[in-house]
């Protein structure tokens, strides 16, 4: 999260730390974003449930058991996403590992667009919120 465009916030602030992960979350994301909420409103994803979290906090991070090829066990709080086809979330430092500081493409739509590809995400990503309004 330090990594994130959240680094200012506290955990706390989002989180009742007393309550289970699923139920803790007691400032939501309409609360700050409210010009991104109201144009995600009405939306063809909203109205079939998508969600903020399904896009900007996929299951990206592994703590020890990963599902698929892009779906770790444990949501991401990057959230800021990279609309670039070519950009890669994670790079190599001799044998390690690391994650850039942004999600991309294939985390944020391709596990339920599954046939679909990065560019097409990359076409597609831009206006996304507004998508079939
Ligand atoms: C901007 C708001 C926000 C901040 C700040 C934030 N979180 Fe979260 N966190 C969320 C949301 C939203 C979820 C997903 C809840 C859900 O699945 O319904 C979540 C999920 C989680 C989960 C469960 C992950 C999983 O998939 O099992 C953990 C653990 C967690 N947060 C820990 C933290 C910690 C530790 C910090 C501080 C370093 C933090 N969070 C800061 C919003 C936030
Ligand atoms: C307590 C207020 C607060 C909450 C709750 C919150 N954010 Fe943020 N968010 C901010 C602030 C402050 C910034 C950094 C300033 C900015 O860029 O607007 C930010 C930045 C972002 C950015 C990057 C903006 C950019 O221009 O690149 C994204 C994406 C984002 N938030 C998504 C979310 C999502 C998704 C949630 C819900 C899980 C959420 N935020 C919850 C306050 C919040
Ligand atoms: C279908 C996936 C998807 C959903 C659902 C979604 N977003 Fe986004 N969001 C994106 C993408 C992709 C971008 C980057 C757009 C760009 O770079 O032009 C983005 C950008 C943002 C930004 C950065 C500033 C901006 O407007 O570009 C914020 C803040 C944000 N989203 C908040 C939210 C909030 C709050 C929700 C829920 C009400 C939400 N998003 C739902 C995909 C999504
Ligand atoms: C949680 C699952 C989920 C995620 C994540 C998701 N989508 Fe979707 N999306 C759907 C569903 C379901 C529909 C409606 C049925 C359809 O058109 O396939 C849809 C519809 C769309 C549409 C058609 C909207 C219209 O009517 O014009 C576009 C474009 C789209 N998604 C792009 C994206 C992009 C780009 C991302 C990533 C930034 C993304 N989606 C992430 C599930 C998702």
């Amino acid at each position: 999260m330090l990594a994130s465009p959240h680094k200012s916030l506290n955990c706390v602030i989002c989180h009742n730390p007393h309550k289970k992960y699923k139920f803790s979350i007691k400032t939501k994301c309409e609360s700050c974003h409210v010009s991104q909420a109201k144009g995600f409103k009405g939306s063809t994803m909203e109205a079939v449930g998508v969600s903020c979290i399904d896009c900007h906090m996929p299951r990206a991070t592994k703590s020890a058991v990963a599902y698929g090829k892009f779906f770790g066990d444990i949501r991401t709080h990057l959230f800021r996403i990279n609309t670039d086809a070519s950009a890669k979330m994670f790079y190599k430092e001799g044998k390690k590992t690391y994650a850039n500081d942004f999600l991309t493409l294939e985390f944020a739509c391709l596990n339920c667009h599954k046939n679909k590809d990065k560019s097409w995400a990359s076409k597609m990503a831009r206006g996304v919120h507004t998508a079939g309004k």
